[in-house]
């Protein structure tokens, strides 16, 4: 089983963090292929709780080369700081390989960002500010930089030219901004050389020899399946590919290598930003999951916005994912109520909808259609076996899995790593 995928089943913060390094401990290479430091992954490793943004979370495991792929985008200042953060912490951090094809975030593309949602006022996307959307931008309008241009001083002059070119006439007579100076980007920029250097590398003739020799590669997905720029609930999404497809563009590895592909699930819903979230609380209940769930940003720290399980989504997860698991995260923070209340189903203007429509006034417009579910009341944070869970929480595993369309293989009952009943194994 050499090839898994892991991602993202609903709009991020799912607990992708903690499942890859659950895997770490059994694989040969982590590696990221989409998104930047928009991702904020929690990894709890006996009392020590890690965030990481742009390192794969293999990083924690020793025995695990972490990889970042051609797709990610890398702001090199946050990545430095991000390295010597693990490194202050006693984090092996010496194995981590770059992708030279990956596309930089420079400053110019975070204040792009942050000047248009700014511009975009209330229709705004409520993006993390981190330059996400222009960089993936420019990487397809072909004005990007790439971490090889680091290398090539002059190279870098003619690509930073070129990109500021149009940039800098936006912002000085679009959003009456001051223009960014060429050299200053460049001086910037080649300051970050030296210390890249080391890491860069041929990434997917690595991966595919890597493959090749029958080692195990995880591919970690950022954000999640519905905030992906072709799947997802567009224009309230990311601008990359977070679906299992994103793995092998973002890493350079053909469909056919590909073994498994995990979707990690909440056992409730969460969404941050903006857009639609047919089942969204704002009554004490999603007050409740968000105090009781910690559903809190990584990155930004906004409150995450709460709401019940919504199957239509995992549903759909499993079909543009082609999932053959799930993850279910989070299953311990529903002990409590009496009754759960599980989105089986859309009501859109009168009719009963069963798959995820894909129109975005319909979906604009969906209101869940729930089926309610027995609660529990006793702690399950201990459990190691499904058997362990009192009976209503087992038949909610159950009552999920069946609507979801794939077996779920892992349940996680608290934060840490061993907080994890395994089902199925993944490897
Ligand atoms: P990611 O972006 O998908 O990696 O998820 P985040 O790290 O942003 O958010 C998930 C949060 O849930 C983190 O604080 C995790 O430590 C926590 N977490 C993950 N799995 C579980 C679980 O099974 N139970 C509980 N209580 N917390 C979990
Ligand atoms: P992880 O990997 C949750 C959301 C933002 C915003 C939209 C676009 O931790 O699950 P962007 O900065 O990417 O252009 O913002 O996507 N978003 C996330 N939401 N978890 C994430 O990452 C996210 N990364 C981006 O809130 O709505
Ligand atoms: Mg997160």
């Amino acid at each position: 089983m050499p090839a898994l995928v892991l991602l993202g089943a609903q709009w991020g913060d799912e607990g992708k963090g903690k499942a890859t390094d659950l895997l770490g401990g059994s694989v040969d290479y982590v590696v990221r292929y989409q998104g930047g430091n928009n991702a904020g992954h929690t990894v709890v490793v006996g009392d020590q709780k890690y965030a990481l943004h742009l390192l794969p979370s293999g990083i924690l495991s020793p025995g695990c080369v972490p990889v970042i792929g051609n797709g990610v985008v890398v702001d090199p200042a946050v990545l430095l700081s991000e390295l010597s953060g693990l490194e202050e912490r006693g984090v092996d951090t010496s194995k981590l390989l770059i992708s030279g094809n990956a596309h930089l975030i420079t400053p110019y593309h975070t204040t792009m960002d942050k000047v248009t949602e700014r511009f975009l006022g209330k229709r705004k996307i409520g993006t993390t500010g981190r330059g996400i959307g222009p960089t993936y931008a420019d990487k397809i309008n072909r004005v990007g930089i790439r971490v090889q241009d680091l290398f090539d001083e002059s190279i870098l002059t003619q690509k930073v030219e070129a990109a500021l070119d149009q940039k800098n006439q936006i912002l000085a007579k679009l959003y009456n901004r001051r223009a960014i100076a060429v050299e200053q980007v460049v001086e910037e920029l080649l300051g970050y050389a030296d210390a890249l250097r080391g890491y860069v590398c041929d990434t997917t003739l690595l991966l595919n020899d890597a493959l090749d020799r029958d080692k195990v590669v995880l591919f970690e997905g950022g954000q999640g399946t519905l905030l992906d720029v072709d799947h997802g609930t567009y224009p309230f999404v990311t601008s990359s590919n977070p679906t299992a497809g994103g793995a092998c563009t973002g890493a350079g590895v053909g469909p056919t290598r590909i073994d498994r592909v995990i979707g990690i699930l909440k056992a409730y819903t969460t969404r941050v930003g903006a857009g639609p979230f047919p089942t969204e609380l704002f009554d004490e209940d999603g007050e409740k999951l968000r105090t009781i769930g910690g559903e809190r940003g990584v990155t930004t720290g906004r409150d995450r916005r709460c709401g019940w399980f919504d199957a239509v989504i995992a549903r759909y997860a499993t079909r543009v994912n082609g999932l053959t698991d799930f993850f279910l995260t989070k299953l311990d923070v529903l002990t409590g109520w009496e009754s759960i209340p599980v989105c089986v189903a859309y009501e859109i203007d009168g009719r009963r909808v069963d798959e995820l429509p894909y129109n975005q006034t319909d979906f604009h417009h969906a209101k869940p259609v729930y089926e309610m579910l027995p609660g529990w009341s006793e702690d399950i944070s201990g459990a190691k076996e499904f058997s362990d869970l009192p009976k209503n929480a087992q038949a909610y595993v159950k009552a999920l899995e069946e609507m979801s369309g794939a077996p779920i293989s892992a349940i996680g009952v608290g934060p840490g790593r061993d907080e994890t009943i395994q089902i199925n194994s993944f490897l």
